[in-house]
């Protein structure tokens, strides 16, 4: 598995449950091959990760709908966006720019400009800039990236993205994200706390991208404790929540008893000061 199928298996995850994602756009990017490989994770990982990712966008769906309204519109600069479809929901006075590894960009951008020019998509400003985390300096992603932050306030998202890197580019990010914000502007950010790691269902989710590793990518299996959040420079933690918390709010018939039995994943907003 190539870190970019993860992105597939994810909006597939959210085309699944869109009363909850409320990502009504997620199954544009519906394929075969990623239906084909679901049934496998459901069974062997946990059968509650389609409604768990789902949560999670349902979470900054709220968040950065209500951070847009308040400001009447701003920036959306997604990082490692993968095939998320935020900026559809979002308000049209929102420009998007999204970054990802280039073969996740290419091909978003001609499917969405097609869609778009189709009428299968509502018309968004949308930016697309392709670059990796592991090899860009600090110095270069914030030379590209900033002349293209034109509409404040700037909200980051950073979503599904920690478990796949090294703390050392994790730092190197949000160095990046400090010097590409300015006060009152906003961070969401998912991690695995670093207990996950005593869990069953940690193990078998390391076990099948283990089993299905079969190109050089670097699966990190980052995990980040919430003292990183609280003693981050420059900004403040506004937000935390977990999504054994979420699925009690938007999922209150699925009843799960442990939390220790899920991928329980804590997203994190954070506000620049
Ligand atoms: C699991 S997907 C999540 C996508 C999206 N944020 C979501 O939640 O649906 C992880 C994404 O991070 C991107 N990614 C991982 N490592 C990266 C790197 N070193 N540089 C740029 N993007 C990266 C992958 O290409 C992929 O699109």
């Amino acid at each position: 598995m190539e870190i970019q199928e993860t992105a597939f298996i994810i909006s597939t995850y959210r085309s699944y449950h869109e009363d909850i994602s409320k990502d009504t756009y997620a199954r544009l990017w519906n394929n075969p091959k990623t239906d084909a490989l679901l049934p496998d994770i459901l069974k062997n990982v946990s059968e509650h990760e389609a409604i768990l990712h789902s949560l999670r966008n349902r979470f900054f769906y709220e968040k950065m709908g209500a951070f847009f309204e308040k400001y009447n519109g701003g920036t959306l600069i997604n990082f490692g966006a993968g095939f998320s479809m935020y900026q559809f929901s979002l308000n049209q006075n929102v420009l998007t720019i999204e970054i990802d590894k280039q073969d996740i960009i290419t091909y978003k951008k001609e499917k969405i400009n097609h869609w778009m020019k189709q009428g299968d998509l509502p018309n968004r400003s949308i930016e697309y800039t392709s670059l990796d985390f592991n090899i860009f300096s600090e110095d270069r992603m914030v030379d590209i990236i900033k002349p293209l932050i034109k509409k404040a306030p700037v909200f980051i998202l950073l979503e599904g993205v920690l478990f796949f890197l090294s703390s050392e580019m994790r730092d190197k990010l949000f160095r990046v994200f400090r010097r590409l914000q300015n006060n009152g502007d906003v961070i969401g950010s998912v991690s695995y706390l670093p207990e996950a790691q005593e869990t069953e269902v940690y193990h078998r989710l390391l076990d099948y991208f283990d089993k299905h590793n079969d190109t050089n990518d670097s699966f990190m299996h980052q995990t980040t404790p919430i003292s990183f959040y609280q003693n981050l420079e420059g900004y403040k933690m506004i937000n935390k929540i977990d999504e054994f918390e979420l699925s009690k709010i938007y999922a209150p018939k699925l009843n799960i008893k442990n939390k220790g039995q899920i991928l329980n994943e804590h997203l994190y907003l954070l506000e620049r000061n």
